[in-house]
């Protein structure tokens, strides 16, 4: 008797979301731009996330026309010596924005680090960016620390952190 398997759909209305593809840098580094126009991360920067087994680089859209990207790694050190999952950057193009991509796509985030076996995820967002902040709050990120002029421009941050669900740990989620 074949063995029984079992295997979750994503829900119709929720976009697709899935790993990128490593010939999809410069397209990520053009999006990433447009989403952070003033305080950019190199080319490079992506280049090692891609290469880096310990983080992801989550993208929605088909490879010559990306919506939006998220980017999670397991490698940061933000609380010693508890390792934890950290949202590097999440962003989603201006026309496509408030259609729930960046749910979705912090939604793939947060399950692909619960799969890493990791307890908790942290993040940094400007103390100015209330559309982002209420993103994250909704999906139970909490405000931890505020860090001084924690950007270029001088800044603060929060820092949020969530505990990942035991959900999320088990089962993960459809990436
Ligand atoms: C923040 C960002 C990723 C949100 O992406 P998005 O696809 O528009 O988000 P969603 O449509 O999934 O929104 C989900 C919820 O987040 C909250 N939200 C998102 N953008 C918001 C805004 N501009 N104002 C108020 N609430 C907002 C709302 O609660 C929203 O739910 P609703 O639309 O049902 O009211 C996008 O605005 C972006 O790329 N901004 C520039 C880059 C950035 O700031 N990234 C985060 C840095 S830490």
């Amino acid at each position: 008797m074949a063995a029984e398997r079992t295997v979750t759909l994503r829900p119709a209305d929720r976009p697709l979301v899935r790993p990128a593809l490593w010939w999809e840098v410069w397209a990520l580094y053009r999006l990433h731009r447009v989403c952070f126009p003033q305080q950019s991360y190199g080319l490079g920067r992506f280049l090692g996330y891609l290469c880096n087994p310990r983080a992801v680089l989550l993208v929605s859209g088909t490879p010559g026309d990306l919506r939006g990207y998220c980017i999670v790694d397991t490698s940061v050190t933000l609380a010693p010596p508890e390792a934890v999952a950290e949202i590097i950057s999440l962003g989603v193009r201006p026309p496509d924005r408030r259609q729930g991509l960046g749910r979705a796509l912090l939604q793939a985030a947060l399950a692909w680090a619960g799969r890493q076996g990791l307890a908790e995820t942290w993040l940094q967002v400007a103390v100015s960016n209330h559309g982002a902040e209420q993103l994250y709050q909704e999906a139970g990120f909490e405000r931890r620390d505020r860090l001084a002029a924690y950007y270029l421009s001088g800044e603060d941050a929060w820092l949020m952190r969530r505990c990942n669900t035991a959900a999320e740990r088990e089962f993960g989620d459809v990436v």
